[in-house]
């Protein structure tokens, strides 16, 4: 299959751009287009083929259910049983915008999309790009992330093409994702609203329109094999580059010492540092130093994540290392995106030596 790249421009030619894209998704094809976060990879949300066809694209387990993308509110109602309170009150706050929300499934929704299960993911993306798409398309559209499975998300058209031409008729390229991560996913299908994946907008934030949220485990680490992880999505290996990734922890000044220390010099190794840190390595002249930005400004290191994890498969390396970060509003993102792409790989830190692939 050939895949077509368009250019959304801003000029008179996007109208037969998105009408070009909507025949593509009303003839059960897919087309891959720019949300804020990342880069979606969307179909037909109502027509079980169109998700089967998703899953085989990724090469993504069709267990692994799909998020619903919608451009107004009036698509909500059909897809759930209700809208409770709660979820009014995030969409009010977060909508349009970086913010997934988990509601029980109307039967309208085809447990294909769902991957079997009784609940649904929902979403309103704030890109201009995505709305128009999804205006034109006319329909509630499922799509993950458009990347391989396993594969960091791609933030734009070019990441998009790496892994998926030749398997989908069409990209639209809206340019780079303002975000960079994943939208935030919160999960009101149950007694208490729980916090699933980290993204743009905060766990505080999240409180403090809810009130109370709690955390999934499965955002902080591995869970143990008999776990069945709320988000199925969690329990794969994920944003992983082709070359083995180890989380350093510890104080900015031990763990470059660590790092230095552990480099083994046969070994073509790259450290994933900070502007801050930087200084700290010396002349470390064996070990390629990767910035990924300040750390006073976290949202600029969740912006640069994936591209620079996707670059390290271009660089011939044998070990990749990589500094964390404080688990603050940005930064338990970052760190919940980092340590997967680890493989949950940890050392130093103060009282633990964890290394629990
Ligand atoms: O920012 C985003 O959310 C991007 C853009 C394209 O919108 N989409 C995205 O989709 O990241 P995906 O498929 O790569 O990640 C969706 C996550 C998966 O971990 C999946 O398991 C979880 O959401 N998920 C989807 N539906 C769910 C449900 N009904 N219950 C629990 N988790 C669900
Ligand atoms: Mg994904």
């Amino acid at each position: 299959m050939e895949t077509f790249i368009r250019t959304i421009t801003g000029s008179g030619e996007d109208d037969r751009i998105y009408r070009e894209a909507a025949d593509v998704i009303r003839s059960g094809g897919l087309v891959a287009f720019p949300t804020e976060t990342v880069y979606g990879l969307g179909g037909d949300g109502l027509d079980p083929d169109a998700a089967r066809k998703i899953y085989e694209a990724k090469g993504r387990p069709s267990d692994n259910p799909l998020i619903l993308h919608v451009a107004a509110f009036s698509q909500i109602p059909p897809l759930v049983r209700e809208i409770p309170e709660k979820a009014r009150r995030l969409m009010e706050a977060f909508w349009p915008g970086p913010l997934t929300i988990i509601l029980p499934k109307s039967d309208l929704v085809p447990s294909e999309t769902t991957g079997g299960l009784s609940t649904v993911a929902l979403r309103m993306p704030d890109h201009p790009v995505a709305q128009a798409f999804l205006k034109a398309a006319d329909c509630p559209i499922a799509a993950p992330s458009a990347n391989l499975s396993g594969r960091p998300s791609p933030t734009n058209a070019r990441d998009v093409w790496e892994d998926l031409n030749g398997r989908i008729p069409l990209i639209l390229d809206g340019g780079e994702s303002r975000i960079g991560l994943e939208s935030t996913i919160v999960d009101l299908s149950g007694p208490v609203p729980t916090l699933l994946r980290p993204g743009f907008y905060s766990l505080q934030q999240v409180k403090r329109v809810l009130g109370t949220a709690a955390v999934d485990p499965a955002v902080f680490g591995a869970l143990p094999a008999d776990v069945r992880p709320k988000a199925p999505g969690m329990k794969y290996r994920h944003y992983a580059p082709n070359v083995p990734l180890i989380l350093v922890e510890g104080e900015d000044r031990e763990r470059a010492e660590t790092i230095q220390r552990l480099a083994d010099p046969a070994k073509k190794t790259a450290v994933l540092v900070t502007e801050e840190t930087l200084p700290l390595y010396g002349d470390a002249a064996d070990l390629l130093l990767i910035p990924l930005g300040s750390r006073r400004y976290p949202e600029g290191i969740a912006h640069r994540l994936f591209t620079t994890l996707r670059a390290l498969d271009h660089l011939q390396l044998d070990l990749v290392y990589s500094e964390t970060f404080e688990e603050g509003p940005m930064g338990m993102a970052v760190m919940n995106r980092l340590r997967k792409a680890a493989g949950f790989h940890i050392i130093g830190g103060k009282d633990k030596e964890t290394d629990n692939e």
